[in-house]
């Protein structure tokens, strides 16, 4: 059997302990071979690929990216190419010449959303999920998120001392289109002042009272928002217009608009720290490590045992599998109850 293998979206660290955990255990369980994809669905739509054995993934454990390449190429929205193939045909069409049986798709909501599809037309695909915002509701949690979050928790524990020896208040914006999960948990490890996610609108003149109380108290004012967040009747802050493939917007400065309106409103100095792709690059931490390599060992057992059409998933500490349409169905946003318990420390 040979099986392909696609890494798809933004990256994330511990793909390539995916990767190497499914060729690892392909080999040695099933003495399957293995055909890498580059670039997400750019690689099968045209045909573009790489030799993935135990020789190439080697090493590759502690490494943050992906040795295959991503991209966010969306084979649904492509045009029909000659002879009137369309993406997925011409996706088919690929894994069929390069004798590939079955798929491994690695990725977020919209690579997984393209596996349904595919699999929806006969393709033999297996899902494993994959993002840094932890908001696929069918897995209890991603790897990739436990990276983030300390990534981001080290930068508030360091932005703490520069806002104390300066007296200004510092905003952290952090990754997390629609759910603010980074910025919750680095928030609360980091000790914020003020925690924004996109499911809570928030209240300006709350949060310049919030700030206004730290600096009352001596102590550095430190604001966490997700880049989604948006005021009451407000906009998301968007950098800008352009959609990517699946239509997403680029989000960012909503950092930039908080400090402004905190230095106008209280007359204190405030910068902004944009996080950005810190938190997404750099080497996993152990826990994303092994979740990463549980999942792609699950993964090629689904495989082996025909459970195509499924995604691996974390319940608990057991992994599943699940209908690949779980993936895509909802969004794991944050409960306001899981905000409350933040919220106690505002101020
Ligand atoms: O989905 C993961 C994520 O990191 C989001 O939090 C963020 O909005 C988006 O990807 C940014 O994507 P890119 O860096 O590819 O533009």
């Amino acid at each position: 059997m040979r099986v392909g293998v696609l890494t798809g979206g933004g990256d994330c660290p511990g793909l390539n302990a995916v990767i190497r955990a499914i060729v690892r255990t392909g080999v040695a369980e099933y003495g399957y071979e293995f055909t890498g994809f580059r670039d997400g669905w750019r690689g099968p739509l045209e045909g573009d690929s790489m030799t993935l054995d135990v020789q190439a993934v080697r090493g590759i454990l502690p490494r943050g990216g992906t040795i295959l390449g991503t991209s966010r190429t969306n084979p649904l929205g492509e045009k029909s190419a000659a002879g009137g193939r369309s993406g997925l045909e011409r996706v088919k069409d690929n894994l069929a010449q390069l004798g590939v049986d079955a798929l491994v798709a690695i990725g977020g909501e919209d690579t997984l959303g393209v596996a349904t599809r595919l699999h929806d037309g006969g393709v033999k695909v297996v899902g494993v999920p994959k993002t840094i915002d932890n908001d696929l509701s069918a897995t209890d949690y991603t790897f990739g998120f436990d990276t983030a979050v300390n990534i981001a928790m080290e930068a508030i524990d360091r932005l703490h001392t520069t806002a104390e020896s300066h007296h200004r208040a510092l905003i952290v914006e952090v990754m997390g289109r629609h759910a603010g999960w980074i910025a919750l948990h680095a928030g609360m490890a980091g000790g914020a002042n003020v925690i924004l996610i996109p499911e809570q609108p928030f209240d300006i003149e709350q949060v310049c009272g919030w700030v206004e109380h730290r600096f009352q108290t001596r102590y550095a004012p430190i604001v966490v928002v997700a880049e989604g967040a948006l005021p009451k009747q407000g906009k998301e802050e968007l950098t800008d217009q352009e959609l990517d493939s699946f239509g997403h917007v680029r989000l960012g400065g909503i950092g930039q608009m908080l400090a402004g309106e905190i230095e106008k409103r209280l007359g204190k100095e405030a910068r902004v720290a944009v996080l950005g792709h810190i938190q997404r690059g750099g080497t996993p931490t152990a826990f994303d490590r092994v979740l990463a390599t549980r999942f792609g060992a699950s993964a090629i057992r689904a495989v082996a045992e025909r459970e195509f059409g499924k995604m691996v998933a974390l319940r608990g500490t057991d992994i599943v599998r699940v209908p690949l349409t779980a993936a895509t169905t909802e969004l794991k946003t944050v409960p306001p109850e899981r905000y409350a318990e933040a919220e106690l420390f505002f101020g």
